[in-house]
């Protein structure tokens, strides 16, 4: 049975950007929050970026209207019922998402299949938290999910061939590109981009440079769209220290222990641009 219709848990700034490029490509949508003050604050944020579009000349009011036509919110997980795809973007916390699996698992249909828009668990454990652990795979988007080309599809010990290649499908219908791979930490990018967060704030606490400095020179220097500080704080530092903590309880490398400065900052409540400090202020 094709995918129709897709239900997205979450509307925090992952699930927001889920839910509006599938809305985007056709798929009616249905995103659910916990509370209704979450919800409004994620679809309007979808508003938002698609009213900044079409003043950009991205796309058209009628494309804008299309796709917040596709797409509609609520708070109760049983309003997913009737979803091919539910795509799971919502607490990094095994026990969360294992307690939306266990109640979307008994009122949506068999043949649906559950991604997991995770950065660092591990797919095959939470596919085990579901009765469907063949149907289950890793969907993982990037920040900000409508400009970022890329997404990880990665299949856990338990996905079946069907499954994968229906998901990878599916990224493809979005418009995305989608690569494969390895259910272990940070998958394949923050494999590699995660140590070099970590490497830059470990440089800077060895004075390399101002940190103005080291993201002027990677920016100029390789092309990169943001300099290591400035896409610390994009991404939060929170979320980095987390990963990292993950990736380096399960590889114990060095490479992925979190710095001293990155641990203080995040006890310090400094997590980057969402908090309105980082390692610059906003
Ligand atoms: N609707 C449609 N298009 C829009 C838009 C909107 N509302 N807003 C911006 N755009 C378009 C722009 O028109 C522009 O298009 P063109 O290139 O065709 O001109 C493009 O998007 C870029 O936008 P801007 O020019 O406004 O901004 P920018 O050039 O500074 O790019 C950025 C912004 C895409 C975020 C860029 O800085 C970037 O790629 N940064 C790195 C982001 C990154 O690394 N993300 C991954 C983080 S890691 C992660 O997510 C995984 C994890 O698990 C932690």
């Amino acid at each position: 049975m094709g995918i129709k219709t897709v239900g997205v848990l979450g509307c925090g700034l992952m699930g927001a950007g889920i839910a509006q490029v599938c809305a985007a490509s056709g798929y009616k949508t249905i995103v659910r929050e916990v509370e209704d003050a979450f919800l409004k604050k994620g679809l309007g944020r979808i508003d938002k970026f698609l009213a900044g579009g079409v003043e950009k000349g991205k796309l058209t009011a009628e494309e804008k209207d299309r796709t917040l036509g596709n797409l509609s919110g609520t708070t109760r997980l049983e309003e997913l019922a009737g979803c091919d795809l539910i795509i799971e973007a919502i607490i990094e916390n095994v026990e969360e998402k294992a307690t939306a699996y266990r109640v979307l698992d008994g009122v949506v249909g068999e043949h649906a299949i559950f991604c997991s828009n995770t950065s660092s668990l591990c797919i095959t454990e939470l596919a085990a938290k579901t009765r469907r652990p063949d149907r289950f795979a890793g969907l993982h988007f990037f920040n900000p999910v409508p400009l970022m080309k890329l997404v990880e599809v990665i299949r856990g010990l338990t996905t079946s061939d069907d499954t994968y290649q229906q998901v990878f499908a599916f990224a493809q219908s979005l418009g995305k590109e989608p690569i494969t791979a390895p259910d272990k930490p940070g998958f394949i990018v923050n494999r590699l981009l995660v140590p070099y967060l970590l490497d830059a704030i470990r440089s800077y606490e060895h004075g390399l440079g101002t940190i103005e400095d080291i993201d002027k020179g990677m920016k100029l220097g390789t092309g990169y769209p943001m300099g290591p500080f400035t896409l610390l704080d994009f991404v939060g530092l929170d979320t980095t220290y987390y990963i990292a903590n993950i990736m380096f309880e399960e590889y114990r490398e060095p490479a992925y222990a979190p710095p001293p400065l990155l641990k203080r900052m995040v006890l310090a409540g400094r997590l980057g641009k969402k908090s309105g400090q980082g390692f610059y202020k906003y």
